[in-house]
């Protein structure tokens, strides 16, 4: 049987891996991913062939992965976080869809939940995503930056709880700026933002400020910012943020 797991490894910490995830690397002949996230995978993947591809290569990894499967090679894709959000699985998908070679038609493919950036954060500080929330990825690569634009009106409209994902890069950083300046025609200048840096890794930051003085230079691209909605509190003497769900009105 040809099959392609696309296993999602968490933010960083293995202790964070799904028990799941660890059955389907016990499985694999082989594993495509970026070198970070292969390496953050340590002992679990010893014993596995390795394909290292570099960042900007995502379409060859979505293909050799595929092509490793459709030669019988039980093959993992892997990508941090969760695989299906922001990242490799909608490729393979993709190639499948509009590629569809025939030695690709039988491959089984399995896909394997994570934790994502954001669940780990909210963990970190608190319950903020309790009410409706949703996530916006600031990068302009593959996505017209008026559609960007559209979605942050439409989030500060609907007082949604926001995180940005991929906030800013090495080459990209006015557009948190713009985010920023966005909400605040929608939401208090109070408004907790959560600021997680390298979360579940060693080198975990973790920071929580308000929407006024959200600081774009303590951002980079392997931040993610969440902003509260227009309820979010922090309790200011312990530091835990929350939103309320609205029990306290039906007591
Ligand atoms: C291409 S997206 C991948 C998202 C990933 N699939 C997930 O579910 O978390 C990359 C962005 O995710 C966020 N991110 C991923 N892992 C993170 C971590 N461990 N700490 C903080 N932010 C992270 C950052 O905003 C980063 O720019």
């Amino acid at each position: 049987m040809k099959k392609l797991y696309l296993i999602s490894t968490g933010p960083g910490d293995l202790a964070c891996l799904a028990p799941l995830a660890r059955l389907a690397l016990q499985q694999c002949d082989d594993i495509v991913g970026y070198g970070l996230y292969i390496d953050l995978l340590n002992e679990l993947v010893n014993n596995i062939q390795q394909h290292d591809l570099p960042l900007g290569q995502e379409i060859e990894r979505a293909r050799l992965a595929l092509d490793l499967a459709a030669k019988g090679k039980v093959t993992g894709l892997i990508s941090s976080g969760d695989i299906g959000i922001y990242a490799m699985a909608t490729l393979v998908f993709e190639l499948l869809d509009y590629e569809n070679k025939p030695e690709w038609q039988d491959i089984e493919i399995e896909v394997i939940p994570g934790i994502s950036a954001l669940q780990m954060l909210a963990s970190r500080v608190g319950a903020p995503l309790a009410h409706d929330f949703c996530t916006i990825s600031l990068s302009d690569l593959l996505t017209p930056w008026e559609t960007i634009e559209k979605r942050i009106h439409a989030a500060g409209q609907g007082d949604f709880v926001v995180s940005f994902y991929n906030p800013v890069s090495r080459k990209r950083r006015w557009q948190l700026e713009k985010a920023k300046q966005i909400l605040l025609d929608y939401k208090p200048k109070d408004t907790p933002v959560m600021i997680g840096r390298n979360l579940s890794r060693k080198t975990e930051k973790i920071h929580i400020t308000t929407l006024e003085n959200l600081d774009i230079e303590q951002v980079d691209m392997l931040t993610l910012v969440m902003v509260g909605n227009q309820e979010t509190r922090v309790i200011k003497d312990t530091q835990y943020v929350y939103t309320p769900r609205g029990y306290r009105g039906k007591q």
